[in-house]
Order: structure tokens, then C-alpha cells, then sequence
């Protein structure tokens, strides 16, 4: 990695098919990102066994989130992609972190109340220390900035707690890491349910990266408007949420302003609007998705790269996690 440039890592977890909501508000932040960053990007599979996984689709989605990542313009010669897995200082360093995280801090944490009331069977302990997890993926890499979304805001924080707490204890092991939220990252809601962010857990209003031209044509044509009497195309989230919805996503998609799209669909209404959305989508996907299934289908050549991928992060999250060791106590090998 080079020396004048500060470090940002993310992690995506590979418990889905990568949808345009996580390319939009992510990914292209991501991708944009390289140049002035020293990028450490993660697929996170031990984070996505928190909650149960059937093993073969685990594997098949981690292979293609990465081969996603790589088709979406991440790029393995200027940043560093690996899965978590791979790189066995990421469970070892969230041990040792375990034990200067308090039991208070991970029960306030928001995501574990809410995943805990949806998986009300199966709350395991590594729900409650995924904090602590997410804190070692960090803190290995001396990370400077880490892209998230909200609802990943209050884990950014706990880490500058754990860095403050370890390094108050140790001296200056560790780099105090900053949540970077994007100053224009698209919230992408979903096409049948304006008011909820696009997910895999309403599949109608989701359009995916592997989608096929038919297939997201369909979702836009089918996508909710509003039963206004107007039926015109202005942005207007409280009242307009499905048409406002449409917009964000065309904006985002086509670079161009609200008034700059009110004024392209000026007394056209939402028959025309829709269709144009869902074409905008589709020649910005379509690239991505042929890279993606080439890519696939050269199992051994995405083999080569998460294998150098792993290596290159073991070498920087292996000198940290030395570090760590010999500072808590433990005899070197
Ligand atoms: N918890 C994050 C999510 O669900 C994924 C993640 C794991 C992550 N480790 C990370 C994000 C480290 C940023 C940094 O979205």
C-alpha cells in the first residue's frame, strides 16, 4: 500500500445478491474511492453466519458477490479484495477484542435488538460480539475512514471506543478510525414500497445487478406511483413517495438534476416516466451484469485473485495482530 494515502476499509456481506440500492449507495462510492484511497474491501462471510446460512448458497453467493465487486469496478490490482474467512487474523483479532468490549456497549447496540427480535430462535453469541468482529476488520488494516450506510453508524463507534480503550491501555497501537458517509450517496427505496429501502426482503420492489433487461423492465413497469390527481412527474417525497422513489433512482442513474427531470417529463405522466427509468437502469446494469457472468465462468481465474487477495491482507492484518499479541501478554511463538 502506498504511504501518503489514508486507508478506508468496508465490508459487504455475501448473505444476498448484490441489488442496485447496494450498487447506487455503495459500490459506486467504493469504486470512486480508489484513487485517493489506500481501499481494503472484505467480503464479510463470518459476519454473515451470525443468522443461519444453507452452506452451498453461502459459498455460491460469496464467489459471486466477488465476482460482482470485481464486474462493479473494484479493482484487485489497485485495492485489496479478499474474503474475510481467508485471512484467519480477523476472528483471532476479535478474540483478543472480546475482552476490552463490555457486555453494556454490545446490548445498546441497535442491530442486535432489532436481529435478535427477527431470529428470536437462534440469538447466538456471535450476534452479540458481531461489533467486535466488525471492530477487528477495522482495526487490522489501521483504517482511517469507513464507508457505511446509517444503520452501521453505532458499530463505527463502538471501534473508537475499543481503539480508545486498547490504546489508552497499550499506547498507540491502533489508528482511530472515522465513519465516512458519502456526501451524495443515493438512498434507494423500493419500487413497491417507497417508504422501505430496497431489500432482498421485498423481492418485487428489488431490482438486482444479475437482473435480466426483461426482468428489471418488468419491476420498473410494475413499480407503485401515486393515485394522485396530478399524475405528473415533480418530486415530492411526503406526498409523491413512489414517483419521488423513481426519480431518486433516475438522478442517480443519469447524473441530472429534479428540475432538469421534471422538465424532460413535462406533461408525460407516469406511462412514460416508468419505462424511461427502467431503460436508464438497465444500460447502466448491463455492462456490469455481462462482466459478472464472464467472470463466473472462469471459476480458476477468481480463484487467482482472492487467493492474492487474501495474501496481500494477511501480510498487513498479520504485523498488526503481532503487535496486539505481544502487547496483551502473549508468548511469541
Ligand atoms: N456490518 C456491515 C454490514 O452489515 C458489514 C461489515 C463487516 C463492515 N465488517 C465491516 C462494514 C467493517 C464496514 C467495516 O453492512
Amino acid at each position: 500500500m502506498e504511504t501518503n494515502k489514508k486507508v478506508i476499509f468496508s465490508g459487504i456481506q455475501p448473505s444476498g445478491a448484490l441489488h442496485l440500492g447496494n450498487y447506487l449507495g455503495a459500490l459506486r462510492n467504493w469504486v470512486a474511492l480508489q484513487d485517493e484511497y489506500n481501499c481494503v474491501y472484505c467480503v464479510v462471510d463470518e459476519h454473515a453466519i451470525t443468522v443461519r446460512q444453507d452452506p452451498a448458497a453461502l459459498r455460491r453467493q460469496t464467489l459471486e458477490l466477488f465476482a460482482q465487486l470485481v464486474a462493479c469496478g473494484i479493482d484487485p490490482e489497485k485495492s485489496i479484495l479478499f474474503i474475510q474467512s481467508h485471512v484467519p487474523a480477523h476472528a483471532e483479532l476479535a478474540w483478543v477484542l472480546n475482552c476490552y468490549t463490555m457486555f453494556g456497549e454490545l446490548s445498546r447496540m441497535t442491530q442486535f435488538k432489532d436481529k435478535s427480535a427477527k431470529h428470536a430462535d437462534n440469538v447466538n453469541a456471535g450476534l452479540f460480539t458481531y461489533p467486535s468482529l466488525m471492530a477487528a476488520d477495522i482495526m487490522l488494516y489501521q483504517a482511517d475512514l469507513v464507508p457505511v450506510g446509517e444503520d452501521q453508524k453505532q458499530h463505527v463507534e463502538l471501534t473508537r471506543n475499543i481503539v480508545q480503550r486498547f490504546n489508552g491501555i497499550y499506547g498507540d497501537v491502533f489508528t482511530m478510525p472515522d465513519a465516512y458517509i458519502p456526501k451524495v450517496g443515493a438512498r434507494v427505496m423500493s419500487l413497491n414500497q417507497p417508504d422501505s429501502k430496497m431489500s432482498k426482503s421485498i423481492p418485487e420492489g428489488c431490482v438486482y445487478l444479475m437482473d435480466s433487461p426483461d426482468e428489471i423492465m418488468r419491476k420498473f413497469k410494475r413499480a407503485i406511483t401515486d393515485s394522485d390527481t396530478e399524475r405528473c412527474v415533480r418530486y415530492d417525497r411526503a406526498n409523491k413517495p413512489g414517483v419521488a422513489t423513481l426519480i431518486d433512482i433516475y438522478a442517480a442513474v443519469t447524473g441530472k438534476s429534479y428540475e432538469q427531470i421534471e422538465e424532460e417529463f413535462a406533461g408525460k405522466g407516469y406511462g412514460a416516466f416508468k419505462p424511461a427509468v427502467g431503460e436508464a437502469v438497465v444500460e447502466l446494469l448491463r455492462p456490469l451484469r455481462e462482466e459478472a457472468t464472464r467472470l463466473l465462468a472462469d471459476k480458476a481465474y477468481l480463484e487467482g485473485l482472492y487467493r492474492a487477495g487474501a495474501e496481500k491482507a494477511a501480510s498487513i492484518a498479520q504485523r498488526t495482530l503481532r503487535k496486539v499479541h505481544k502487547k496483551v501478554g502473549f508468548l511469541p511463538r
